[in-house]
């Protein structure tokens, strides 16, 4: 295979860890990533553009003679990237990785999700769905519910869309601000009522090719600001890959009875779905649940499942776009990972940006990672430029022990109200 021109789409961790692994491909002749960040400047070529203006990424593709787009947030998908690129003439043959606008509903709406798994018979709690037509059915199904109860709205909601409620009056009180005052915009005046799952979450990743599929590591995210999963919920404080729970026995029935229906139902459905699945799986008892699809992979769970990944991942990519994946055989590093992030203060509330980040250069060990998600260059001095700044990963013969070598490894870096968590991985201690 000769090498090619690829442009990687986003700014996050999640993004260097890609790009950071694209580089070392000798099948990538040469990488953008717009926009990038701070650390994606050592691995290929950063473009000052907006993912979202699929004007800017046209005529960057067509500059740069581009043959493959890696897009790496949902965004731009359920917006219809995908969709742009093949009904222009110059980008159609661009191979793209990400779904197709409709596809993308597997994330971009809830709705869309639970009847997609309800029609595959794929196990998830069981849902009802109400908006301004049936509100007051709603009214009443919620007052006949248990508590917890689960609302979500409908649409994209910056992660902010879900929520648990511990009482019925507080469950009627979103309830209604969701529909009646649209307290997560138009797309969220359809609400999905879920049943509550108690168990522990992990993360599976598909890359999938129309016909066919790879399984990446399992991994294990933490949503809570605090130490003790405490406080509010954020984009992600760290993650561990693999997950010790997720044992022979799980696994396979996470194969069975989710994974594998999964990506039949996308091909019965003729879903042009050349891209990633994101499985966020709660363990109940022993068996899994499917809380959400997403379709990319996860911020954090990148940083810990990309650099356990053996393989050539453009060669993974080349193989996606050509329906191929049939051929490849996914090694997987045996040894544990973890990723520690580092947060700006007063996050995931308001924080200030611009502070000098100290210590990036001191800390060179082997296998010890730092990848920049919030970080921008101003002149020669790396500053931060978001809420999550950076995240350390390293591996250890366990996840606790290499989530606390990315703690130590923490305590070289520095800047204006860091702040991390020291539990990644506790209950696993
Ligand atoms: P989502 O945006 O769908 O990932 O939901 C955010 C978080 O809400 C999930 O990571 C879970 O922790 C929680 N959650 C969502 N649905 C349920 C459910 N049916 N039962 C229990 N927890 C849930
Ligand atoms: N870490 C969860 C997500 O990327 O949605």
């Amino acid at each position: 295979m000769k090498p090619v021109r690829i442009l990687l789409l986003g700014s996050g961790g999640r993004e260097h860890a890609l790009a950071w692994k694209i580089s070392q491909s000798s099948l990538c002749e040469k990488l953008f990533i717009a926009p990038g960040n701070a650390g994606t400047e050592s691995c290929g070529e950063n473009v000052n553009i907006s993912y979202n203006d699929f004007l800017a990424v046209q005529s960057l593709c067509l500059r740069e003679h581009i043959e493959l787009v890696i897009v790496g947030p949902e965004e731009p998908l359920v917006n219809g990237i995908y969709d742009y690129f093949k009904s222009d003439a110059a980008l159609r043959n661009i191979a793209l990785i990400g779904p197709s606008k409709y596809a993308a509903q597997m994330e971009g709406s809830k709705a869309f999700a639970k009847a997609f798994m309800h029609r595959h018979n794929i196990p998830t709690a069981s849902y009802r769905e109400f908006d301004l037509s049936n509100y007051e059915e709603g009214v009443a199904y919620l007052q006949s519910l248990p508590i917890p109860i689960v609302l979500k709205a409908d649409g994209l909601a910056a992660g902010k869309g879900v929520i648990i409620c511990q009482n019925h009056v507080e469950a009627m009180a979103e309830f209604e601000l969701m529909i009646q005052q649209s307290k997560f915009g138009e797309a969220g005046k359809k609400v999905v009522v879920e049943e509550f799952l108690k168990g522990i979450e992990l993360s599976m990743f598909a890359l999938v090719d129309g016909r066919s599929f790879v399984l990446l590591p399992e991994a294990k995210d933490y949503k809570r600001i605090g130490e003790g999963d405490t406080g509010l919920n954020t984009g992600g404080m760290g993650a561990v890959s693999p997950v010790p729970f997720a044992d022979g026995l799980f696994m396979q029935k996470v194969r069975e009875r989710i994974i594998e229906p999964t990506v039949k139902g996308l091909q019965q459905e003729k879903f042009e779905y050349i891209g990633f699945v994101f499985f966020g799986l709660i363990n109940v008892n022993g068996d899994p649940y499917v809380i959400e699809y997403n379709c990319r992979l996860g911020d954090p769970e990148t940083e810990v499942v990309i650099p356990r990944l053996q393989n050539d991942i453009v060669e993974l990519f080349l193989a996606a776009s050509k329906q191929h994946l049939s051929d490849i055989k996914v090694r997987i590093d045996p040894r544990a990972a973890a990723t520690v992030v580092a947060v700006s203060g007063g996050y995931p509330g308001n924080y200030e940006k611009g502070f000098d980040i100290d210590g990036l250069d001191i800390l060179q060990e082997d296998d010890v990672f730092i990848f920049h998600a919030g970080t921008t260059r101003h002149n020669d001095v790396i500053v931060t430029n978001g809420g999550r700044v950076l995240t350390i990963t390293s591996f250890g013969d366990t996840v606790s022990k290499a989530a606390r070598r990315s703690s130590e490894m923490m305590e070289f870096l520095d800047f204006h109200g860091i702040y991390y968590r020291r539990d990644i991985g506790y209950e696993f201690a």
